[in-house]
């Protein structure tokens, strides 16, 4: 079974690689389908980088990042497909209401109109956000 994430020699050089940031240096890991994986280290050792990295959201300088076997440079589409990301902040658009952030987040992923809205509904009810 392929790992749910493979990263190989993972680098991010920020600026020119000559004398830019290098915020991740060569870092290898696996982590397991099912597994939960905490990421740790001191401010400024790359956590958020190597995130952004994993999501798509930054080019690797250099290395391998395969997730569920897709390899990210070359395939990510797939990999977004599957991909669910809560981060710390702009996780939501503020000037929409909860209601229309889920309806624009079932449109990106192509949720059936006819479901949407019931969908969005239970949604907002599990989380105790309906009246918002
Ligand atoms: N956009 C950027 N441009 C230049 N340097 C950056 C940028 N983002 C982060 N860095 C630097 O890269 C290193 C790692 O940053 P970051 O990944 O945010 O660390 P962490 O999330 O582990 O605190 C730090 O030295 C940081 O200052
Ligand atoms: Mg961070």
């Amino acid at each position: 079974m392929n790992n749910a994430i493979e990263v190989n020699d993972l680098t991010k050089v920020y600026g020119s690689p000559g004398s830019g940031v290098r915020a991740v240096d060569h870092i290898s890991f696996e982590v397991r389908q099912g597994e939960v994986f905490g990421f740790l280290g001191p401010n400024g050792a790359g956590q958020t980088t190597t995130q952004r990295m994993l999501t798509t959201l930054l080019e690797p300088t250099d290395g391998r990042i395969l997730i569920f076997g897709h390899d990210l440079a070359h395939d990510a589409y797939p990999v977004k497909r599957q991909m669910g990301l809560v981060p710390e902040e702009s996780n939501v658009y503020t000037e929409l209401t909860a209601w229309d952030n889920l309806m624009f987040t079932a449109q990106l992923y192509r949720v059936p109109r006819s479901k949407r809205a019931r969908r969005a509904q239970e949604l907002l009810e599990a989380f105790g956000l309906w009246e918002w």
